[in-house]
């Protein structure tokens, strides 16, 4: 079993990666606790690895990114008050991503902040959004506009989950690991290249050695600035135009895989700017960003006009111009703040012409 311990001014807590289920049988041995399941891991898994769950103290609840809202919030904390009115309730999450956004921020808000487990059980989950604290909700058509600043009391990470994955929720976490290994440096692109097939082929012990070092990595930006306020900000590589091509393509595009258009395009724009060679901008698109793209976008889901007006709307939009991140030759990362709208435009024609769309 190994663990990282990753400090928070909240609370400090740890990842643990299982290497069998009997960390289950001490979840279910507490007491005061409700679980809430994602629909499709309870189908899957209730007569497998979480059989020892108890269906009465289960929520399942189906997700999908329209349901990440404060309805859906609503509806948990309905549940959960009727369940248990008591404030050293124990809430367990088990799911992904769109689960976790939801029930950390109910875990957060419910009775002032409650003690709250995590299972990941996607790709991305595990890879990258169960360290960091944020839980997010959309908000009338806004991404991830409502939120807080809550880490769960624990993180349990098994990785034989990921073998049910959707092809297209596998690469959508394979977009986050692609992200955090090319902020990580050369050599970790070089490792991620090396690694790529066996990562695709789902093989247990390299996943877990590739989640492990980008759940570091993330650690790396996120260490002395939890709450967004400089260095964290750049983990917003391929974000900036990410968020606006899930909104645009109307969530058709799943969120890792619009990171990696998004970097697609943040790359072009820094090979404009000069600060990103000819050579390097090449190899990460062919070792690994052409490797990551799963879901095609569409002409309309790149639609100029669309992608810029979302941009504008962007919670992370400080000035007047558009903000991005870009990789520099050397890894470093940079964020400016004038991005024009006639570098948007000559990026999104270059990539529609790499991609043939
Ligand atoms: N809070 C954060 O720091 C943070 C960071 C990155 C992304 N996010 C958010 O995460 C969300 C995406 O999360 P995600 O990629 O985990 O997607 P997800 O939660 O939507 O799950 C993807 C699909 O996989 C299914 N699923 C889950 N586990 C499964 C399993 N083991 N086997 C088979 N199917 C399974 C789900 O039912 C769903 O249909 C986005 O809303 C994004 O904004 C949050
Ligand atoms: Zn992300």
């Amino acid at each position: 079993m190994s663990v990282i311990h990753v400090p928070s001014n909240v609370r400090d807590y740890d990842v643990i990666f299982e290497e069998d289920l009997s960390f289950i049988d001490s979840i279910t041995a507490r007491s005061q606790k409700i679980f809430v399941v994602d629909e499709n891991v309870w189908r899957l898994y209730s007569n497998s690895f979480l059989k020892q769950i108890p269906p009465d103290d289960t929520i399942i609840f189906p997700i999908n990114e329209d349901r990440k809202n404060l309805e859906s919030v609503c509806n948990i904390y309905d549940q959960l008050i009727i369940r248990s009115p008591k404030k050293n309730l124990t809430l367990i999450t088990i799911g992904g991503g769109i689960l976790q956004d939801i029930t950390g921020f109910v875990a957060s808000t419910l009775y002032r902040g409650i003690k709250w487990i995590f299972l990941p059980t996607t790709f991305l989950a595990q890879s990258d959004s169960c360290i960091g604290s944020k839980t997010s909700l959309n908000y009338r058509g806004f991404k991830n506009l409502i939120g807080t600043f809550y880490p769960p009391h624990l993180v349990h990470i098994f990785t034989p989950f990921l073998s049910t994955l959707q092809q297209v929720d596998f690469y959508s976490g394979l977009g986050e690991v692609v992200k955090l290994n090319i902020m990580g440096g050369y050599e970790k692109v070089q490792q991620i290249d090396s690694l790529f097939s066996a990562i695709l082929s789902r093989d247990p012990s390299i996943l877990k050695d590739v989640i492990q070092k980008s759940l570091l990595i993330k650690m790396d930006y996120i260490s002395g600035d939890e709450f967004d306020q400089g260095k964290r900000n750049l983990l917003n590589f391929g974000h900036c135009f990410g968020h606006a091509i899930e909104a645009v393509s109307e969530f058709r595009i799943p969120h890792g895989q619009a990171v990696v258009i998004g970097m697609m395009l943040a790359n072009s724009i820094a090979l404009d700017r000069g600060i990103l060679s000819e050579h390097i901008h090449d190899l990460l698109y062919r070792q690994l960003l052409a490797r990551a793209l799963f879901t095609k976008p569409l002409k309309e889901d790149l639609d100029i006009e669309k992608i810029i007006s979302a941009m504008k709307k962007d919670k992370k939009r400080t000035g007047e111009g558009l903000p991005l991140v870009m990789i520099q030759n050397n890894f470093s990362l940079t964020k400016v703040d004038n991005l024009s709208e006639s570098e948007v435009y000559f990026a999104i024609t270059r990539i529609r012409n790499m991609l043939e769309i």
